[in-house]
């Protein structure tokens, strides 16, 4: 085991590249893609533990919550948490300080990969990707300083009610939304979706890729699709696809980097 961990869910890679920017500073780092969790990790040897998560409907991403509950962690590690947002933070660092209780946590607004919603343009406050992700790696560099120094957090976590309500709503939400896929005849059946999809959701049936409804919008499959085959309602079909402009589809498909 590294002497530093980092467990990490990214759809559109913002929370990877935010991650590995820690990781390089560092050094001597494993990142964990919390989603390909098989079972249980033991990380209670390691001398820090970060978490990185996406803001989705103003909570954890679906599924996260339960993902976290595999790591057996020590109170004698250093933790800590981050939260990836466009517009609002919501409550998902609140949430994972009621499972993991994180010594330190920050936030960092990126561009947004919710494309049914917003345009990926939606951050706050409003940048180009490339200052978008300058601004994201300068902060994630600072992160990881106040990481070496285990440095403490003062303020409380911000807890928003309307937050908590949004992301109670998220699930039947999420479950309405995943109907409204469609894949259109540009799908060149690669199979980077299928490999991509942390629910194991989507087929090659008849030389395309078929979505079915086990989604949790991480919207990996859409927004790295090379042909942008795939599209979530009309919205989506006008707008420009995003992922972090570092962050290769095959980076996601690791369960585990070490990064020295
Ligand atoms: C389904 C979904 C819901 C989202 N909900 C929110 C939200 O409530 N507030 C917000 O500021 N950003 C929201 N976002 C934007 C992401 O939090 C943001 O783009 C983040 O940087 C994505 O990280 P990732 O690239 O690692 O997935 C949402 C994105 C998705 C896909």
């Amino acid at each position: 085991m590294s002497q530093n961990v980092i467990f990490c869910f990214s759809g559109t890679g913002n929370c990877f590249h935010i991650a590995r920017t820690i990781a390089g500073k560092l050094g001597d780092t494993d990142i964990f893609q919390l989603d390909r969790l098989s079972g249980p990790v033991d990380v209670r040897d390691a001398k820090t533990v970060g978490f990185v998560v996406p803001c989705h409907a103003g909570g954890l991403p679906l599924g996260v919550r339960e993902m976290l509950k595999k790591i057996d962690f020590s109170f004698s590690s250093y933790l800590y948490g981050i939260c990836s947002y466009s517009g609002y933070p919501g409550i998902g660092l609140k949430e994972l300080s009621k499972i993991i209780p994180i010594n330190y946590w920050a936030q960092i607004s990126h561009h947004c990969s919710c494309i049914w919603l917003f345009p990926h343009t939606l951050m706050m406050p409003a940048l180009s990707v490339e200052a978008a992700q300058k601004r994201s790696e300068e902060l994630a560099g600072k992160i990881a300083d106040d990481v070496i120094a285990r440095k403490f957090s003062e303020k409380e976590i911000p807890y928003n009610p309307l937050n908590a309500l949004e992301s109670k709503a998220w699930p039947a939400l999420v479950a309405k939304k995943a109907k409204d896929f469609s894949v259109s005849a540009r799908c060149i059946a690669c199979g980077q979706c299928v490999k991509l999809c942390p629910k194991g959701n989507i087929r090659i049936v008849n030389g395309r890729a078929s979505i079915g409804t086990d989604c949790i919008q991480c919207l990996r499959c859409l927004q790295f699709c090379p042909e942008e085959a795939i599209t979530i309602g009309s919205a989506s079909k006008k707008r420009e696809h995003y992922h972090n402009p570092a962050v290769r589809a095959a980076d996601l498909m690791e369960s585990c980097i070490h990064i020295d």
